[in-house]
């Protein structure tokens, strides 16, 4: 019999407080921004998982060729026990690891965690269904500020595909790690997927398709303010712009107003002014080296121990000890 349950560790006021707090800071700052977790209701994360299907969107189909090619080497390494997951969506590739441990024999619980409850009730109960035996934890928890690592048994692996650490800023990165280092046990691994730095015009395209899907996405995040913060933002009168920053070695997503305009925010009594052509940055997604994968680990005292790229050397993975 396999198991499924689900916790819910985000505040009973997250969508009040949390996302309040983060829509009075980013739209009274200048320029203006979002964090991009807030793109993730039910339609945020379908229209993800549309994304991750595109014939521009390479990362997804990158990633699942290396772990295709090594998960066998993950389990053998790694003989964990408990399989966290960290903005786990569908936990489509995670298969392949599930896979890979059920055979070697050492896997017990899989612990996916994410702010999409929608996503993460989806998937849980999927593969509660798929793989008999298994007990499946689900925690909705944002994993920036939630509780540190949910128990399982050790070793445990954690994951954390699709290049979302990415979406973090550069001091919230070393954040984070920091953090998940401080909660790991020496026996565990952290697994890690990030996004290249490559040729701009193929990374703008990934996140600028032809078909509108991104487009709508990046909107997304207004309704979910429409909605939660009874805004009346028009999300058609805000363009989507994709821009690769050399500098910073990141893509931008943005939003840009068509016209002048005052959006009022009830929940907040905030009214926030655009000027024709002002943007609204809604995501950073950094693209990464080898060497700044690895510092960065440095920095978090873990251990780059094995770095797979998939043939083209478009998105690394990454397979890290505590030290
Ligand atoms: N890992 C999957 C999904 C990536 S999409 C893949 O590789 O395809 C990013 C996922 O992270 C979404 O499911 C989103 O809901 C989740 N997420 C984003 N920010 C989060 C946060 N701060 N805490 C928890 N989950 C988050
Ligand atoms: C989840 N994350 C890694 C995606 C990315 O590529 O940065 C989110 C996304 N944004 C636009 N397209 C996909």
């Amino acid at each position: 019999m396999s198991t499924f349950d689900l916790t819910r560790l985000l505040a009973a006021d997250h969508f009040s407080t949390a996302l309040r707090h983060d829509v009075q800071h980013g739209l009274t700052s200048e320029p203006k921004w979002l964090p991009p977790k807030w793109f993730y209701d039910a339609r945020g994360s379908e229209l993800f998982e549309e994304i991750t299907r595109l014939p521009e969107y390479y990362p997804t189909r990158a990633e699942r060729a290396i772990l295709t090619a090594r998960a066998g080497e993950i389990a053998a390494a790694t003989r964990a026990r408990t399989l966290v997951e960290l903005g786990s969506g569908s936990s489509e590739k995670t298969r392949l690891l599930l896979d890979a441990l059920r055979d070697l024999g050492t896997l017990e619980s899989y612990v996916p965690v994410d702010v999409s409850e929608s996503a993460l009730a989806a998937a849980g109960k999927a593969l509660s269904e798929e793989y008999p035996g298994l007990a499946v934890h689900g925690v909705l928890a944002d994993f920036t500020t939630g509780p540190g690592l949910p128990p399982g048994g050790g070793p445990r692996l954690v994951a954390f595909l699709g290049g979302t650490l990415g979406n973090l800023l550069p001091a919230e990165r070393a954040a984070f790690l920091r953090r998940l280092r401080a909660a790991l046990g020496p026996d565990d691994f952290l697994l890690l997927g990030t996004d290249l730095v490559k040729d701009p015009d193929v990374l703008v395209a990934a996140y600028d398709d032809a078909a509108g899907v991104t487009a709508e996405f990046n909107r997304n995040v207004l309704n979910v303010l429409n909605r939660e913060l009874s805004a009346d933002f028009d999300p058609d009168a805000f363009e989507h712009v994709a821009l690769w920053d050399a500098e910073q070695e990141w893509i931008e997503m943005r939003l840009r107003s068509l016209r002048a305009q005052t959006v009022k925010i009830p929940a907040l009594d905030l009214p926030v002014h655009f000027d024709a052509g002002e943007e609204l940055r809604t995501e950073v997604s950094a693209k990464f080296r080898r060497e700044r994968v690895a510092e960065e680990l440095t920095a978090a005292r873990l251990r780059l121990a094995h770095w797979w790229t998939d043939d083209e050397g478009r998105f690394g993975l990454s397979l890290a000890e505590p030290v």
